[in-house]
């Protein structure tokens, strides 16, 4: 694929050393961006161009129907000045996997991970330097035709923005406090739940809201159809230490398929750590906390890392985890993933697992 570059005239303020320790996530946008259009079956003019504000007509079919998909990846600085990316290419081919579902076209995995690549080599200066900090990448495939039927449109927007990013909770590396949802449900069998689509995100933020209002930061999701099983929360996976065995939920089609779920699992195996994926109640999960088993819980995302849960409510009963006065309650086998994870994405800990690649290298 030819990637032809315009270069942006005027170049935004960069975030300085110390703007980068409040980055928060995803409020501040770089200098370019990737595009590419679909029309009569094929993807073309694929460009990096100056970052800029997008028209479309009113009747745009993503904004009726949310024929829409989306991805989210990082960029890391080791300490080198290396640029790398981590399982850029899951992330090209679970695009893929959200387009067959969305009825959208697909786009080949070496393209796209060429336009990522490309983009990052064009926005190094934006990858932040502190602990912490990415450059964050947002592909982002969205419906154009201009039609008010409900069908499939035939022409598409691929485009790949980048945030400078540091932490995704406000307190950045720190026990969080999630409340299971036990009114709304985010996905059904045979929905859309497994792929990373907005309408997700949009029928799940008046609970997110709501579980907002009393403190809590997200919401834990059970199954749809029987209101029982723990699946995952809004931005990420979730882990549950039990019995010293790390239990999550399967991958069935109503769940996310993380890339860091996937990688945490590996590095807990590495660790000698049984891992489980099976349909875990919340019944199991509460009385576990009751008994003591229940020793660890964390989520995990791109955004998010690998995320210390240190309180969990379900109805009037809550489960507290970790104790303050040690590692400010972050799990011991949290924190190991932690740094073992951030240490593979910043090229601290060399990659045996083929997960890390260098933007300058093709
Ligand atoms: N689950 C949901 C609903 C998400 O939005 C995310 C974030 O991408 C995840 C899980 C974690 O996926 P990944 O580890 O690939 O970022
Ligand atoms: C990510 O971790 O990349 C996500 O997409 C989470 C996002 C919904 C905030």
């Amino acid at each position: 694929m030819n990637i032809s570059i315009t270069k942006a005239t005027e170049l935004k303020k960069k975030p300085t050393r110390e703007e980068e320790g409040s980055l928060g996530f995803g409020k501040r946008f770089s200098d370019h961006m990737f595009m590419m259009n679909y029309d009569n079956g094929e993807w073309h003019d694929a460009r990096i161009v100056p970052y800029q504000k997008l028209s479309f007509d009113p009747s745009c079919a993503v904004f009726h129907y949310a024929q829409e998909i989306f991805e989210g990846l990082k960029a890391y600085r080791a300490d080198d000045d290396r640029i790398l990316m981590f399982r850029a290419r899951d992330n090209a081919e679970r695009l893929n996997n959200s387009a067959v579902r969305l009825c959208m076209p697909t786009i080949d995995i070496e393209d796209n991970y060429e336009a990522m690549r490309q983009l990052v080599q064009v926005e190094r200066d934006w990858v932040p330097h502190s602990a912490g900090t990415s450059l964050y990448l947002r592909p982002t495939m969205i419906a154009t035709d201009e039609a008010l039927g409900v069908h499939a449109s035939k022409s598409y927007l691929y485009y790949i923005i980048c945030s400078p990013s540091g932490a995704y909770y406000k307190a950045g590396l720190a026990p969080i406090r999630i409340r299971v949802e036990d009114r709304y449900v985010r996905a059904v069998r045979g929905g859309t739940g497994f792929a990373k689509t907005g309408g997700n995100y949009a029928c799940s933020i008046l609970a997110g809201a709501e579980a907002e209002k009393e403190g809590y930061s997200q919401v834990l999701w059970l199954d749809g159809e029987h209101m029982k099983y723990v699946q995952e929360v809004g931005a990420m996976n979730m882990m549950f230490l039990i019995d010293g065995k790390l239990v999550t939920a399967p991958l069935e089609d109503t769940i996310l398929p993380g890339i860091t779920r996937r990688s945490v699992m590996t590095l807990a195996r590495e660790m000698g750590i049984e891992v489980e994926e099976r349909p875990l109640s919340v019944e199991e999960l509460i009385e576990a906390g009751d008994s003591g088993k229940l020793t660890e819980a964390f989520g995990t995302g791109t955004a998010a890392v690998v995320s210390p849960v240190g309180e969990l409510a379900y109805r009037d009963k809550h489960i507290y985890l970790g104790d303050k006065s040690v590692n400010n309650g972050i799990g011991e086998l949290t924190m190991k993933l932690y740094n073992t994870l951030t240490g593979l994405q910043w090229g601290r800990i060399p990659d045996t697992h083929g997960w890390v690649t260098d933007i300058d290298k093709k």
